[in-house]
């Protein structure tokens, strides 16, 4: 791809990127190998699989998977295809099971990938030797940091909490919410959305359109007293491709910031866990656990919105123009029953798939799909904007929330990824715009 992908101007300060990245089949092939084939993946949660034996099929990066623990209570991701003539060996989207049989020959294979049995295996030479060698096939690499699992592809990667960088500690400080720790709940959200991948990263790093594009459910918090405000809301670009949004005026948090919609019983269990969380962490770490929400991205596939509750968020692009998303609740392992009922009203009722939220974010990013079909070919008219904020970035002013800045970051990732020679830079360019921040 020698064409410009992404154009920053500095002289005009303007950022601009090629709207063919959304489009493209050429570059959906090259982020299969570039992005998904060398990076840690989010794979799924640990307490997904609570008991031993426990297991669920995934499809990531389009490869279908079987995320298991097995007998012994440790975590494997399997390539969900037989090592003898490749049908994918589980067939089903979870349950608990020791062996899985392929239906084809009917081999078996433990829950810890090894061979269980083959039939008629005195016909191979070297029968154990063979059957030792005939193991179901595992990721290359799998690592956990605070119950996230993520894979890889390729053992080219570095250590898992090096590529997460300051990332890990957003994932520390949702895991110090409460003292007993979080878990997901049972269930997935599943849903397939008409548009690039890329376009739900940009939605999730996007402050400025929240009041206009979610304006009923600003006029919702706004009629039950509580006001919204774009102020002191900011935007960082971490290292690896990480973002991150700082929010404190968008709503409050279930057990931490209280709001008039969760009611009286509601303030005075926030008020006691917040005495906990201050004796547990100390007041300035509790403050930044507990006083701003965060959304971050986990380059490239995990979305975590840690916001009036949590929800963890993993994308699979399955063409140019199809996403599929997978979401989850993350709840404290110990909740008084109200707190949680409450907790999930409001969760399912924002970012939940028929929320208040979600499906508005879903049909922006189907209209831009659907959209810059129209400048298809169109020069520089095939372009969309991304400057918004630039200019302080240039004076190294910290980026507000209703900027593009997070934005500008993955994109800036994305080229120098998967297709460098596409950067086209004018001007003089400052030198860093990574943003990370102390919050211990
Ligand atoms: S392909 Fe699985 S047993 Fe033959
Ligand atoms: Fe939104």
């Amino acid at each position: 791809m020698t064409h410009t992908m992404v154009a920053e101007d500095w002289d005009r300060q303007t950022f601009r990127v090629n709207r063919e990245a959304y489009r493209s089949q050429q570059l959906f092939d090259a982020e299969r190998e570039q992005i998904w084939g060398r990076s840690w993946l989010y794979l799924g949660h640990e307490t997904e699989l609570p008991n031993k034996n426990d297991f669920k099929v995934r499809t990531l990066a389009g490869r279908p998977l079987i995320f298991v623990r097995d007998g012994e209570g440790e975590i494997h991701a399997f390539l969900n295809s037989c090592p003898h003539r490749g049908t994918v060996v589980c067939r089903e989207n979870e349950g608990n099971a020791k062996n899985f049989a392929c239906f084809y020959h009917a081999w078996t294979f433990r829950s810890n990938g090894q061979v269980s049995s083959i039939p008629g295996l005195d016909a191979y030479p070297g029968d154990e030797a063979f059957r030792a060698s005939m193991a179901l096939r595992s990721v290359a690499r799998l690592e956990i940091h605070e119950g996230y699992v993520f894979v890889a592809f390729t053992a080219d990667v570095p250590p898992l909490l090096e590529h997460l960088g300051d990332a890990a500690d957003y994932m520390t400080m949702i895991e110090q919410q409460h003292a007993s720790g979080m878990t997901t709940l049972p269930g997935t959200q599943l849903y397939s959305v008409r548009g690039n991948w890329k376009l739900a990263v940009e939605n999730a790093m996007d402050g400025y359109h929240f009041s206009p594009t979610h304006n009923t459910f600003v006029g919702y918090l706004r009629e039950s007293g509580f006001a919204v405000t774009d102020d002191d809301q900011y935007a960082y670009t971490l290292q690896n491709g990480h973002l991150l949004l700082v929010l404190t005026g968008h709503g409050g948090r279930i057990s931490m910031i209280w709001e008039p919609r969760f009611g009286e019983d509601e303030r005075v269990r926030t008020q006691e866990h917040r005495a906990e969380m201050v004796q547990r962490l100390g007041e300035r770490r509790a403050h930044y656990v507990a006083d701003e929400s965060h959304i971050l991205f986990v380059y490239p596939n995990l979305l975590l919105f840690d916001i009036e509750g949590l929800s963890i968020r993993q994308l699979e692009p399955v063409s140019p123009g199809v996403t599929d998303v997978r979401a989850w609740q993350l709840v404290p392992k110990e909740e008084d029953p109200d707190a949680r009922a409450l907790r999930m009203r409001t969760v399912v009722s924002f970012v939940g798939p028929g929320g208040l939220a979600t499906p508005d974010d879903i049909e922006a990013y189907e209209a831009v799909q659907r959209g810059i079909e129209a400048t298809a070919g169109g020069g520089a008219n095939d372009f969309s904007d991304m400057s918004r904020g630039l200019a302080d970035e240039i004076k190294g002013v910290q980026g507000r929330s209703i900027d593009e800045g997070a934005m500008r970051g993955f994109w800036r990732h994305w080229v120098a990824a998967v297709a460098p020679a596409g950067l086209s830079v004018t001007g003089e360019r400052p030198e860093s715009f990574v943003t990370g921040r102390d919050v211990r």
